[in-house]
């Protein structure tokens, strides 16, 4: 029923408008062809879009990378690429042309691509970024010197320095952290950070990790060492004497320990 009344009505459209059918078309025509067409002689621009593929793209160090740079100009006029990055080879298509860019080396970098079409410049920009998640994050098994811990961590083969946060955690919590920002180093690098922690008879037995965290502008790379404890068995062979001394204030904590549990047994053994 339904497709029949469409049907006549239809019918009675073309036969009330015979001559203005096409004028209808041609506008429809046009309009929905704007965005493709080619400019007009008059010198009106026409819309057209760039576009520069991928947006951001990440690298390790001295590293090489293809950007595509992408248009719907018909006739461009000119298509260049802007950036103080080493090019190499360029490929090229029908509204698309492809750079190679090579030995990145800075942490961050802004490459535009702009194309004239029809009298008419748009860009495009991509981000190229340079990093290098450290090799390894090793925390050194702790040294005891008298009543204090030398904890040191290294960081290998990590770029860029600059933006790097070492930092020690107890149990979880962070006992320390340092900031490298002002290293600004090109290089891969490796860091070791030496820190000396008070040590006091709670602190035995507690894990302590090493933590190498790269903010890059929002991109953030993460690396923890494993854990390590906090035993007074571990000295350095060059510092015997202090360690000596060390493990005498940990008899010391050893005997206090056993008094407590013999007055607590014998206080149990009297009640019985
Ligand atoms: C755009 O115009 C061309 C002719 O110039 C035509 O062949 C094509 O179908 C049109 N496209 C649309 C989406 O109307
Ligand atoms: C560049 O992008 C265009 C459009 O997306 C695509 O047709 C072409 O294959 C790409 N070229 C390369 C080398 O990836
Ligand atoms: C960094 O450490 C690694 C591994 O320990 C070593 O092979 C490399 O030579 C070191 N690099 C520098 C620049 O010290």
């Amino acid at each position: 029923m339904g497709s029949l009344l469409l049907l006549s009505l239809l019918l009675l459209l073309v036969t009330m408008y015979p001559g203005d059918g096409g004028v209808l078309d041609r506008r429809a025509e046009h309009v929905q062809n704007t965005s493709s067409s080619p400019p007009a002689p008059s010198g009106t621009s026409a819309p057209f879009w760039v576009r520069i593929s991928p947006e951001l793209v990440a690298v390790p160090p001295g590293g090489s990378v293809w950007l595509n740079c992408s248009n719907s100009c018909p006739l461009p006029e000119s298509s260049r690429l802007r950036t103080q990055l080493r090019r190499g080879k360029t490929l090229s298509g029908p509204g698309w042309v492809s750079y190679q860019l090579l030995d990145v080396k800075a942490w961050s970098s802004n490459v535009r691509c702009s194309v004239t079409c029809a009298g008419k410049t748009r860009e495009a920009t991509a981000r190229v970024t340079a990093y290098k998640r450290p090799g390894s994050v090793i925390l050194e098994p702790p040294i005891l010197v008298g009543h204090k811990y030398i904890l040191r961590c290294h960081v290998t083969h990590v770029f860029p320095v600059g933006f790097l946060v070492v930092s020690l955690r107890r149990s979880g919590r962070i006992i320390y952290f340092e900031s490298l920002e002002r290293f600004r180093d090109l290089y891969l690098a490796n860091v070791t950070l030496t820190h000396v922690v008070r040590a006091g008879p709670r602190d035995l037995w507690q894990p302590v990790t090493c933590h190498a965290r790269l903010n890059l502008d929002g991109l953030v790379v993460r690396s923890s060492s494993a854990p390590v404890l906090l035993t007074a068995f571990v000295w350095n062979p060059a510092s015997k004497a202090l360690a000596s001394i060390s493990i005498a204030a940990l008899l010391g904590i050893l005997l206090a320990m056993g008094a407590a549990y013999l007055r607590k047994y014998l206080a149990m053994q009297s009640q019985a």
